[in-house]
């Protein structure tokens, strides 16, 4: 037998890909499953973006590329943050990976020293918490209430920092709740990261799907933010290209320096000819995002009303990301025990709360990254279901 390392031990996962593939093979034994369990678009990637990876295969994209990423992708990335966040950036400050998740894995490794803490969202996106025990940090989780609409609850964060504590964690919109902090979260929360002398790694992936008056307030643009801020970023959700793998950080030059390193110990670059559909992506016409967006909307709309007539549900209106996270605690089941019921009796696979951390018991994760008829025929058979539960049998 291969001896395993003992710092395995330590290494969560991502259990949407778990379930994705027990659907799957459900689906192999002749059984119908609606999909609300994967979080990526339902979309194909623009077709702008995949003419510009086409012509740069031809054009010979397909060698090595600088570690840190394209100069002319890290400068158009630079354009397009300055802009988006009002802040200044430049070419120096990012660097390219090949999707925006390997950020997290990077940036905990080059800021955070064995033994220290770092405050992350729960329930929140599990490989925060995942990748700080692994790298032998201690993770501190921060509770997202229903209550509070799934926000930061500013006396809670308080209440955590040591003088351990080294990096805090945000992500707004937010997986899996939707949930988005306000400038005036995103303000006090600065203060906070400033007097504590706080990294703060900033998950942007979802800053784009946004709705309504909403808008995504980056704490980069908190003045004093920037030199202590790491954005992650990327094309997975925005742009529908998640098997892309395409993402980015932007950091302090002296920290982008060591994480292009990284990257040389790792991967040694991303690939080039994605770079290269990454600028078409940015720069090319964007009604696509802005379609994408609307009918995201709608869904939202239809799976919130929806799930609000089952009895046992109650769920929030988001105001961001494409998930929804239904309180479950009216059906007296586990989040766990009602995510196999709902697979094995309704055909529909969806994430417990669980899968998010702790403080997700009492919920389900359902990601509507599909289409209305399907979130209808979900709804409808959720329905079906639920009414069969001994608690609704009186
Ligand atoms: C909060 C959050 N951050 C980052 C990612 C990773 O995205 P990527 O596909 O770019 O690695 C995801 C993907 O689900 C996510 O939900």
């Amino acid at each position: 037998m291969i001896h395993v390392a003992q710092r395995m031990s330590r290494l969560g996962t991502e259990t949407a890909f778990l379930v994705l593939a027990k659907a799957r093979a459900l689906e192999a034994q002749g059984k119908s499953i609606v999909h609300l369990e994967i979080g990526e678009p339902d979309f194909d990637t623009p077709s702008n973006i995949k003419q510009a990876a086409k012509k740069a295969l031809d054009d010979n994209f397909t060698h090595y590329g600088p570690a840190p990423g394209l100069p002319q992708f890290r400068a158009v990335i630079a354009k397009h943050v300055s802009l988006t966040r009002g802040i200044e950036v430049t070419p120096e400050n990012v660097v390219v990976t090949p999707g925006g998740k390997p950020i997290m894995f990077y940036i905990i490794m080059t800021c955070v020293d064995e033994g220290d803490e770092v405050i992350y969202p729960n329930p929140g996106f599990p490989i925060y918490e995942s990748v700080i025990e692994f790298l032998g940090a201690k993770a501190v989780p921060l509770r997202l209430k229903e209550e509070n609409g799934f926000r930061i609850d500013i006396q809670d964060l308080k209440q955590l920092i040591t003088e351990k504590t080294r990096m805090l964690i945000l992500n707004s919109p937010q997986n899996p709740t939707g949930g988005i902090l306000t400038p005036d979260d995103i303000r006090k929360i600065a203060s906070i990261a400033i007097e504590n002398d706080l990294i703060v790694l900033s998950d942007e992936i979802y800053s784009q799907i946004v709705y309504g008056d909403f808008k995504h307030y980056s704490i980069a643009s908190v003045p004093g933010m920037l030199e202590r801020t790491v954005i992650l970023d990327g094309f997975s959700k925005t742009f529908a290209m998640t098997g892309w793998r395409l993402g980015y950080g932007i950091m302090p030059e002296e920290i982008a320096k060591l994480v292009a390193q990284m990257q040389i110990n790792s991967t040694s670059c991303t690939a080039t000819f994605t770079q290269i559909a990454g600028i078409e992506a940015l720069t090319g016409p964007q009604d696509g995002v802005q379609k994408m967006v609307q009918e995201f909307k709608r869904r939202r709309d239809a799976i919130v009303d929806g799930l609000n007539s089952i009895p046992g549900f109650k769920c929030q209106k988001p105001h961001g990301a494409f998930y929804v996270f239904p309180n479950i605690t009216g059906t007296g089941k586990s989040s766990r025990e009602m995510a196999d019921y709902l697979l094995n009796e309704a055909g529909v696979a969806c994430l417990c709360g669980t899968a998010f951390g702790r403080f997700g018991e009492g919920y389900l994760r359902f990601s509507y990254a599909n289409s209305i008829p399907n979130i209808e025929k979900a709804l409808e058979n959720i329905r079906k279901a639920v009414k069969k539960l001994p608690v609704f049998q009186t």
